[in-house]
């Protein structure tokens, strides 16, 4: 069996995407004409060449430089649908999407200008493609905690298009603790609740994902492994961890990849799931993180659609929708073995 080939056409779902660390230079640079902005780089080339980060505040303020082009509702639809057309190459049957409405509001971009275009590429990516989707909000949380709430109440009348709520942006110094009361809101208004947490920060931080955010996924989780209590209470409750590998080696947090512990957290019993982060910025979409991990998997496509499983169990779709992705999964894994 070629392996890489098994990979590319195994079905899968993505479950930690930024719609914003989708933003491919390329497109940067025709959106930056569109709209009439100088960007501080010369050319595609020299954009690249600052791609290289030390940590993840390194990327971030590449990031929020990078989204500073996004402007129209047409922008948010193009960065949205250049993803979905990767994506739908890649045998993704599923995405679950994080967008940064503050990282534009502040710069007076209205919550509905973002929320549209993507809200409209998705459409149209499940139309075209046959790619499900949901939507999840983030909070930014190197902003205070009165400025998400201000954001949860511009979200309020769109719950039927936003299916979570999450926290990304810089982990370090901004514990989960600090955004107790909007996530107690988001979780009466029935939104779904995920956070970033033990990517930098310790895991003192997953803790408090889990008790006072009341979390239904880890994003990253990493740190978890430095704490055997918390490992076991992850694998009793089967708290799924979205891992993003090429994002760990980029934004160094794991030091090569022949050393990233995604063999250490599946030995373990933790329920994984492989995803890009920020692929644009990482050098790579979800087959490509696919790609990565599996020479450390010994390239055994029983681990891989294992991945491929937990990526559909840990979606939040209705049950027996999961059923029917897994058996694809089951059943494609069974074709392949017996070629
Ligand atoms: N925003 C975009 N990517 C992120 C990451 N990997 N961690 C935290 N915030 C982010
Ligand atoms: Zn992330």
């Amino acid at each position: 069996m070629d392996i890489q080939q098994f990979i590319d056409h195994l079905p899968k779902a993505e479950l930690h995407l930024h719609i914003e660390g989708t933003f491919e230079p390329d497109l940067m640079f025709q959106l930056a004409e569109r709209n009439g902005i100088d960007l501080p780089y010369a050319d595609v080339a020299s954009l690249h060449a600052a791609y290289d980060f030390n940590e993840l505040q390194d990327f971030l303020d590449i990031y929020y430089q990078g989204m500073n082009v996004l402007r129209t509702e047409q922008d948010f639809y193009d960065l949205t649908w250049a993803y979905l057309e990767k994506v739908a190459k890649q045998s993704v049957r599923h995405v679950e999407i994080f967008f940064d409405p503050q990282g534009h509001l502040e710069r007076g971009i209205a919550f509905e200008t973002a929320l549209n275009g993507i809200y409209s590429a998705l459409q149209a990516g499940k139309q075209n493609h046959g790619i499900s989707f949901g939507l999840i909000m983030c909070f930014l949380r190197h902003l205070p905690e009165d400025d998400a709430l201000t954001t949860l109440e511009l979200a309020m009348p769109y719950r039927d298009r936003i299916i979570g709520v999450g926290l990304d942006s810089s982990e370090r110094g901004n514990p989960p603790s600090r955004f107790e009361r909007v996530f107690a809101k988001a979780r009466e208004a029935g939104f779904r609740i995920v956070a970033h947490a033990g990517e930098e920060g310790p895991p003192e931080y997953i803790y408090q994902a889990l008790d006072l955010l009341k979390v239904e996924r880890v994003d990253h989780g990493n740190s978890s492994l430095q704490d055997s209590a918390l490992v076991k209470r992850l694998v009793d409750e089967q708290m799924p961890l979205t891992v993003c590998p090429l994002s760990n080696t980029r934004l160094c947090v794991v030091d090569a990849m022949q050393n990233h512990p995604l063999p250490q957290m599946l030995e373990a019993g933790l329920m994984v799931t492989v995803n890009s982060d920020d692929p644009a910025y990482f050098g790579g979409y979800l087959n490509e993180n696919f790609h990565a991990i599996s020479d450390l998997l010994d390239n055994d496509p029983n681990t891989l659609a294992e991945l491929a499983r937990n990526s559909f169990q840990a979606a939040f779709l209705p049950q027996e929708l999961k059923n029917n992705l897994i058996q694809e999964v089951n059943n494609y894994l069974a074709e392949q073995q017996n070629n």
